[in-house]
This record gives structure tokens, sequence and C-alpha cells, in this order.
């Protein structure tokens, strides 16, 4: 025990500005992940289910050694970003400080914001269409962006009363049990992290954040967060909600936040 609290305290500091309810809701998670799995590093949370199964960890290891399925893609995205003058908006006109910004509260409209939530806002604005918002081009810019901040680490800072409003709604969310199965994402990502179900193994809350928008051989192609969300909201047969409303722009800004502390990472491959 004594042990475990020294690796808590010493994690502790990359937490930095976050509020002191993010601190301690996130040291709470490290501390019943590392009571679960003490040989896994903090820094490996960023390979999801790769750092707790070493089957899949060496496919894994094998796909990022060739040419990544999604390297193409991301490219693409890249050329994107200039071609649709994505770059002319202010808060994109630096990609990897706009990565590790988003989500933040804006204290002007009372929302988070999210970098989809921006990069819908910003085409709209240059190219008088609609992005959509779970995969095809918003992901490959998306995944594009986060690559240019590759390395730096997820710092969600929620400051304030509403903000912490949103926060809690969104965390409330995450712990909430819904569904036909009445589970709720921490059923999963928590409290059977690790085990087995059906032909997956669950993947811990922690890290879930730092190689998005992921790559999926199931989806044969990108999907931003918020259509994985939507994804598993599918599977737990829970009432949909659509990207980048309010409650799924307080989730996300809740689960990003559990991963502060870690880097964020361009190895976005899933199964
Ligand atoms: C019945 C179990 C179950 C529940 C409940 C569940 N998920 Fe999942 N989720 C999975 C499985 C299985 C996968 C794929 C394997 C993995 O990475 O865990 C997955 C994957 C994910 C991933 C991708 C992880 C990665 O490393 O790329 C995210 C993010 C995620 N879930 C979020 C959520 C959220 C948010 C909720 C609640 C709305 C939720 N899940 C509820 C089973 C579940």
């Amino acid at each position: 025990m004594k042990k475990l609290i020294t690796v808590v305290a010493g994690i502790g500091f990359l937490v930095g500005a976050a509020s002191a309810d993010v601190a301690s809701d996130q040291k709470d998670l490290i501390g019943y992940f590392k009571a679960l799995k003490p040989n896994v590093e903090f820094a490996d949370y960023t390979n999801g289910v790769y750092a707790y199964d070493a089957g899949s960890r060496d496919q894994f290891e094998e796909i990022l050694d060739g040419i990544p399925p999604y390297e193409e893609a991301v490219e693409k995205g890249g050329k994107e970003f200039v071609k649709f003058g994505l770059n002319k908006c202010a808060a994109l006109k630096d990609p990897a400080a706009a990565r590790v910004k988003h989500p933040y509260f804006d204290e002007a409209t009372q929302k988070v914001v999210t970098l989809e939530g921006v990069l819908k806002a910003c085409y709209l604005e240059q190219t008088g269409k609609k992005l959509g918002s779970n995969k095809g081009k918003i992901a490959r810019i998306s995944a594009w962006i986060s690559d240019q901040a590759a390395g730096e680490k997820v710092n969600v800072k929620v400051e304030g009363a509403a903000a912490n409003a949103a926060y809690n709604q969104g965390k409330a969310y995450f712990y909430g049990k819904r569904g036909e199965f009445n589970m709720s994402c921490a059923d999963c990502h928590v409290y059977n992290a690790g085990k087995k179900a059906r032909a997956d193994i669950l993947s811990p809350a922690l890290g879930h954040t730092t190689h998005v928008p992921m790559y999926r051989a199931k989806w044969a192609g990108l999907g931003t967060l918020q259509r994985r969300y939507g994804g598993c909201l599918k599977n737990m047969r829970a009432k949909p909600i659509s990207s980048q409303s309010e409650l799924m722009n307080n989730l996300e800004y809740f689960h990003q936040a559990m991963s502060n502390g870690l880097e964020i990472t361009d190895a976005r491959y899933r199964k």
C-alpha cells in the first residue's frame, strides 16, 4: 500500500494545472489501475488494451513496424487541412497547440469546445458546407492535427463552476447505468478492464483519448472518439446520443481529462 501511494504521488505532478476535482478523480483512477496491474507503467496506458494483453500487443507492434493502414489517410488529412483553408481559422493556426488545447470549456458560450467542433465550424466558415462528425474527412484531418502534437501531453483544464458542472455531467454519464443491460461505461472500462468480453479484452479508460481519432480494423478506416462512444452505446443497447451534442462533449471533456499527463500518440491502430 505504501508503495502504491508513492507511485500515485509521483504521477500527481504531471496533472499540474488541472483543478483539484480532476486531479483527485484521476488519482483515484490511476490508483485503481495500479492496484489491478502493478506492472503496467503509467505511460503505457496510451496503448489501450495492448498495455494489458501481450498477445494482441505483438500484432499491434507488427502493424506499427510496417506501413500502418491509416498512414495514407492521415497524410490526406494534412492536405485537406490546407486545401479547405482550415489553417486560416485562428483556433487552428497552430495545429499542435489546437490538439493540446481541446477540449476546453468556453466561458463565453458556457459550453465545452471539442477539436472536431472547431473543425466543423471552421470548415463551414471556409467552404460554406457542412462537415460530418464521425468519419471520413473530419477523422482524417483531426488525426493529422493530432499527429502534429504527438509526444505532447494531454492537459485538459477544468476551472470555474460552470466548467466543473460540465465535467461532472460527463463523469456522471460515464459512471451511470443505462441501456438494456443496465451497464455503465465504467463497468467495462474500469471495473472489468483486462477481462474478456466476448472476443475482446476490455481496455482501461485511462489513456483512452491519447490516440484519437483511432483507426479500427472493424471500420476499415478512421473514426473520431465520439464515433467510438456511439458504437459502445449501441453495444450497450442504450439510447443513442448525437456526436458533438452537449452531452457527448461533456462526456469527452471528463474522459479526456482522465488521460491528463499521458502522451498524445500517432499509434492509432485498434481492432
Ligand atoms: C459491455 C462492455 C462495454 C461498455 C459498457 C462500454 N464499452 Fe467501450 N469498448 C468495449 C469494447 C469491447 C471495446 C474494444 C476493446 C477495447 O479497447 O476495450 C471498447 C472500446 C472503447 C474505446 C476505444 C478504446 C481504444 O483504446 O481505442 C473507447 C474510447 C470506449 N470504448 C469508450 C466507451 C464509453 C465512453 C462507454 C460508455 C458510453 C463505453 N465505452 C462502454 C466495451 C464496452
